[in-house]
């Protein structure tokens, strides 16, 4: 990995701000780990509060509207989480495709939006069980995440990176088998080289996601392609964080 590994923690629907404790722990860990680098994509509502505080992690956002304003009620710009202190936001996650009916078009769109804002996009891909039991997860997912990925990046290596996520694996406690990981993250590679060449496409980090956890993380960082990881449910405490992102740095060294 020529890049630090990265340790995105996606807090989805949880937090208010008596989580601000949790932020500041995971905050000064990261401080002490400096090999890793460690973001967390918390609420809305508390993004502005822990870039206010923090002083190694990275804040972003689990989504954004594509247009730059509007009469679009209910929705938030990349311009307004990039003003709250956000430096990144995760789109495409699978509960937004599947919840909020989110197409590869949407979320291209988004991506557009969110990186001419200035913001680095996390672009998240993945089938599921019924796709994967079909035989069809390679070429479900490189077709998803090629539809999904905007073409024109400045600088795709810093402002793009792609989280693969099996979405039976969300929240499941189940992992992916590290050959099928390893499968997946070469096609990826490939993808990404065939998109911004081999010098950007060779270094974006692809992340993992679902159900990485402290005790399974080092086996996952290990596999060819994998550089970091995408974390849920984990996410939510500085020690089961901390745990993943320490596990990164030993990896890491070999
Ligand atoms: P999980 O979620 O770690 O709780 O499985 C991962 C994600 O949805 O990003």
């Amino acid at each position: 990995m020529s890049l630090r590994p990265y340790i995105v923690g996606n807090w989805k629907m949880h937090g208010t701000r008596t989580m601000l404790s949790e932020a500041r722990s995971i905050d000064r860990a990261a401080q002490r780990l400096m090999k890793v680098e460690v973001a967390i994509a918390p609420p809305y509502t508390l993004i502005h509060p822990i870039h206010r505080e923090a002083e190694q992690i990275a804040v972003g956002a689990q989504d954004c509207h594509e247009m730059e304003g509007g009469a679009h009620t209910g929705d938030i710009s990349a311009a307004m989480i990039s003003d709250a202190g956000a430096k990144f936001v995760i789109l495409g996650h699978s509960e937004r495709r599947q919840s909020h009916g989110e197409s590869n078009a949407l979320v291209k769109a988004k991506g557009e939006s969110a990186l001419a804002g200035g913001l680095r996009v996390i672009m998240c891909c993945g089938e599921t069980e019924e796709t994967r039991d079909k035989g069809d997860a390679v070429s479900f997912v490189t077709k998803q995440l090629k539809a999904s990925l905007p073409v024109e990046i400045d600088n795709p290596m810093e402002s793009l990176t792609v989280a693969y996520e099996p979405v039976w694996a969300i929240g499941t406690g189940k992992v992916a088998q590290p050959s099928d990981i390893e499968e997946m993250h070469g096609e990826i590679r490939k993808l990404l080289v065939n998109l911004y060449g081999e010098e950007h496409g060779g270094e974006v980090r692809i992340l993992y996601g679902g159900s990485v956890k402290p005790e399974n993380a080092g086996e996952i960082f290990a596999i060819p392609n994998v550089g970091g990881a995408l974390v849920g449910g984990a996410s939510l405490t500085a020690d089961s964080f901390m745990g993943i992102a320490l596990a990164a740095a030993e990896t890491d060294e070999g």
